[in-house]
């Protein structure tokens, strides 16, 4: 079976990782700007980045010419919000005109409302360990859906909780760079309360029919081979496992609470957070085959595997697995909203950027999805990680994800091979990938 007709072939990309104008037009400063020193490789930081808000014409425009459906984007809070109840109209402006810019060129928008840039004001008033940031959140998402839901259909309320949370709140990583594993609970209930509430300002208040969905990264494991021991053993490690899906996602999904967070979620907890919802989006990298696990020595795969320049494993099965597991348990639609690789990309001396890794990470990655489709996954888009390259947090500007290459110094755009072979992926409608 090939791809759907109508499939949301597409990339993605997070505000604060590619606008910059940090402190342009009334934005407000975001977690990430205020407090990155001592925390980002060589103290870099995303106030100027890929520049996305002074180029996003001609970003669109080049989006136009790799042919994309669609384009994942996100919304900075604190671009549009100066301070609780107070709303910046130049912010607004800036993603409503995206917005048109994206429909003009064909584009359907997919809107993420938290990529992870929580204003300072609200960090201060709490943030994600406060009672009030769920309803603090539903303000913001009221603010958005009142300015985009006449054209926009699509939303998606966080990205990545397991990792603003775990990185954010456990590892001391991420931005806020606290270690408070005790407030773990308490982060869980309020990001899940930010979740239902937000879902419902957005069904409550949408002018145009909204498809809600989320983000959360969406890996596991898989199976060492076909047998159907293998296969519950992979599904069971992908949602028992400690920090695994069903303990992020099943209250929300499903409206049953894992044993780690009984007691912790009233009754009426459960009925903000257990909202329906029209697809189940999920980001995903790679996967863990149990099997393959280098337990001894603390990393994933066997020796020389391939990596991608992030260190992380080339597992493109996962694209099969995961969709396939996904839908048997949460019974929605798939939506892929992040899959990609960094890549040592330069510009050569012929001018362009050749990355044949890339290609080949994509064709197999691809073909795996098309085999889950082919087995009657209802699969309804991709969104390749990342349109172009970006601040990749802790990690700085040195994990280029683009299909467009950005000389930071000068914020020139150079398509890359990969762009290059996705718009003819596209154009073929994936067929014979
Ligand atoms: C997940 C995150 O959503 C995104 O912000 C990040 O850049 C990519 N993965 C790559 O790490």
């Amino acid at each position: 079976m090939p791809f759907p007709k109508d499939f949301l072939w597409g990339a993605a990309s997070a505000s604060y990782q590619v606008e910059g104008a940090a402190a342009e037009d009334g934005k407000v400063p975001g977690i990430w700007d205020a407090l990155y020193k001592g925390h980002v490789k060589r103290d870099e930081n995303a106030a100027v980045s890929a520049d996305h808000y002074h180029h996003y014409k001609e970003d669109v425009a080049l989006m136009k010419q790799i042919g994309l459906k669609s384009y994942r984007f996100s919304v900075s809070w604190p671009r549009v919000m100066s301070a609780e109840g107070v709303v910046n109209p130049k912010g607004i402006e800036f993603y409503s005109n995206l917005v048109d810019e994206l429909l003009c060129a064909g584009i359907e928008p997919l809107v993420t409302l938290y990529h992870w840039d929580l204003p300072m004001w609200a960090y201060e008033m709490g943030g994600w360990e406060s009672e009030r940031i769920s309803d603090l959140f539903a303000e913001y998402t009221r603010i958005v859906v009142d300015a985009l839901s006449d054209r926009v259909q699509y939303w998606m309320t966080v990205n990545e909780p397991q990792c603003f949370i775990g990185a954010g709140y456990l590892g001391g990583v991420h931005a806020p760079f606290l270690q408070v594993p005790e407030k773990m609970p308490t982060l869980l209930r309020n990001y899940m309360l930010a979740h239902g509430k937000s879902t419902l300002v957005i069904r409550q208040n949408a002018k145009k029919p909204p498809k809600v969905g989320m983000a959360p990264v969406g890996s596991g494991y898989t199976p060492a081979d076909n047998s159907p021991e293998e296969i519950e053993r992979a599904k069971k490690l992908t949602y028992e496992d400690m920090m695994g899906l069903s303990l992020w996602l099943d209250p929300i999904i499903l409206g049953e609470v894992p044993d780690m967070l009984k007691g912790l979620l009233s009754e009426e907890d459960l009925q903000i957070i257990h909202q329906p919802l029209d697809f189940f989006g999920f980001n995903i990298y790679n996967s863990q085959n149990y099997e393959d696990q280098n337990a001894d020595k603390g990393y994933q795969g066997y020796d020389g595997m391939p990596r991608t320049a992030m260190g992380w494993a080339v597992t493109p099965e996962c694209l099969y697995w995961m969709p396939k597991f996904h839908y048997e348990r949460y019974h929605l639609p798939i939506l892929i909203t992040e899959n990609g690789m960094a890549n040592l990309d330069w510009v050569s001396l012929d001018g362009a950027v050749h990355d044949p890794q890339r290609i080949d990470y994509l064709r197999r990655y691809l073909r795996e999805l098309e085999k889950a489709i082919d087995e009657g996954v209802p699969v309804i888009g991709y969104q390749y990680w990342s349109i172009m390259d970006n601040f990749e947090w802790a990690d700085g500007f040195d994990r280029r994800f683009g299909l467009i290459y950005v000389d930071y110094r000068t914020g020139k755009r150079t398509l890359k091979d990969s762009a290059h072979e996705y718009a003819r992926i596209i154009s073929v409608n994936g067929a014979g990938i």
